[in-house]
C-alpha cells in the first residue's frame, strides 16, 4: 500500500545503532525498528517518525560439536536466505520455516512457525540493545517467554530492545518434522533430506499464499485462536467438520482460516482489500487497497467471527499508529 515515512534509516553494526539512539533525531522523533515489514499494517498513509532498519548482515558458526552447530545470524539478514544458507550446508532445523517473508530479527520477535516447527524450537539466543540506555543485552532461549506467535519481544518488553542478532541451534543430523497438515504427502517415497523438505514446504505455500511480490499480503492476517475444550466441545455439535488442533488438556487451537471461510468472507471486498480466494485468513491489497479498506474488512471479519461462533480472533499483523 502507499504508505510514506518521514526518515528510513538504516545501520549496518551494532555501534551505528546505539549512536543512532544516542542521536537528536531519535530523541525528537517516534521511531519504529522494522524487519522487512511483511507483518506490519500502518493505518496511516504516513508514518511522522523515523523507520530503523537492520542492515546487519553476518553469519557466523560461533561452536559445533559432533551433532549441534551454533550459528550467530545478524538481524538484518533476509530469513528465508538463512534457511536457504542452512539446507544448502545440511544444517538442519529451519527447513520447515522455508520461504517466509521477513528478517532474522523480527523471527525472534513473531516466533514465526510453519509446518509444526517455530522458530523458539531453534532459537539459543537473542542479541539486543536497551533502547533507553543503548546498553547491550542477551536473551537465553528461556528468557523470551516463547508462546504461539509472541515473545517477551511483543510484549513485556515491547519497544524496549531492538534485536541485534540471533544465535540459533542447528543439527548435523536432523530429525524431520514432517507431520503437519499434509507435508508428509507431498514428498517423495524412500529417504528424505532437508533439501526435499524444504523444496515441499516451498510448493506447498506457493499454492496457498499469494507471492509478496505480486500481491501485497502480510502472511496470515489473524492468529488461528485457541479456546477451552468445553467450548470446543459444544461447538462441535453444531459444526461437526470444525478442525482443531490439540494445545494442551484443556485447551484446543481453531483454524481462523475455516472460521472465516465459513462465515463467507471468501473473496469479499472492502474498497480494495479483499480475503484471498485461496486461503481466508489472508487479506490481498486486490486493487489500490488504502490501510482504510484493511483496517474494515479486518473488523468486519472479527466481528462477525464473534457472532457466529463466539469466538475472538485477534490479527497476527502488527497495526502502527
Ligand atoms: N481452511 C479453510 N478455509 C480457508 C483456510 C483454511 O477451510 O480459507 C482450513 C483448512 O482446510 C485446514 C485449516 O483451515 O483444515 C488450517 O488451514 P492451513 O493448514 O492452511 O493453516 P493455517 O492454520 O491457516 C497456519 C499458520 C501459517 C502456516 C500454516 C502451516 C497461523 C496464523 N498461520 O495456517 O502461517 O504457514 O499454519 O503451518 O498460525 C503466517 O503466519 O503468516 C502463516 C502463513
Amino acid at each position: 500500500m502507499p504508505v510514506y515515512a518521514r526518515w528510513f534509516v538504516e545501520y549496518d553494526c551494532v555501534d551505528d545503532l546505539v549512536s543512532l539512539l544516542h542521536s537528536d533525531l531519535l530523541h525528537d522523533h517516534p521511531f519504529l525498528p522494522i524487519g522487512g515489514g511483511s507483518n506490519l499494517l500502518f493505518v496511516h498513509e504516513r508514518y511522522e517518525g523515523v523507520l530503523l532498519h537492520s542492515a546487519i548482515q553476518s553469519i557466523d558458526v560461533l561452536r559445533e560439536t559432533d551433532s549441534e552447530l551454533f550459528v550467530k545470524v545478524g538481524s538484518g539478514v533476509v530469513w528465508d536466505d538463512f534457511v536457504a544458507h542452512c539446507v544448502d550446508r545440511g544444517w538442519g532445523g529451519a527447513e520447515n520455516l522455508s520461504h517466509i517473508p521477513g528478517e532474522v530479527g523480527a523471527s525472534a520477535v513473531q516466533n514465526i512457525g510453519a509446518y509444526g516447527v517455530e522458530v523458539k524450537d531453534i532459537i539459543h539466543e537473542v542479541e539486543t540493545i536497551e533502547v533507553v540506555t543503548g546498553h547491550p543485552r542477551v536473551f537465553q532461549n528461556a528468557e523470551c517467554e516463547y508462546g504461539y506467535r509472541s515473545s517477551i519481544f511483543k510484549h513485556a518488553l515491547k519497544g524496549k530492545y531492538i534485536v541485534t542478532a540471533v544465535t540459533y541451534r542447528l543439527q548435523k543430523n536432523p530429525t524431520l518434522h514432517l507431520d503437519y497438515g499434509n507435508l508428509r504427502s507431498s514428498l517423495p517415497e524412500g529417504d528424505i533430506t532437508i533439501a526435499d523438505v524444504r523444496r515441499a514446504v516451498i510448493d506447498i505455500r506457493r499454492s496457498k499464499l499469494p507471492e509478496p511480490d505480486e500481491c501485497g499480503s502480510a502472511g496470515s492476517f489473524f492468529m488461528n485462536p485457541v479456546i477451552p475444550v468445553e467450548q470446543y466441545e459444544k461447538l462441535r455439535l453444531i459444526y461437526p467438520d470444525m478442525p482443531h488442533y490439540t494445545v494442551d488438556q484443556t485447551r484446543v487451537k481453531v483454524p481462523a482460516g475455516w472460521l472465516i471461510d465459513r462465515c463467507g468472507w471468501k473473496g469479499k471486498e472492502e474498497g480494495g482489500a479483499a480475503v484471498y480466494e485461496k486461503q481466508c485468513l489472508v487479506l490481498v491489497n486486490k486493487k489500490d487497497a488504502r490501510p482504510d479498506d484493511v483496517v474494515r474488512l479486518a473488523e468486519k471479519i472479527k466481528r462477525s467471527v464473534q457472532d457466529t461462533y463466539g469466538i475472538t480472533i485477534n490479527p497476527e499483523v502488527n497495526y502502527i499508529e
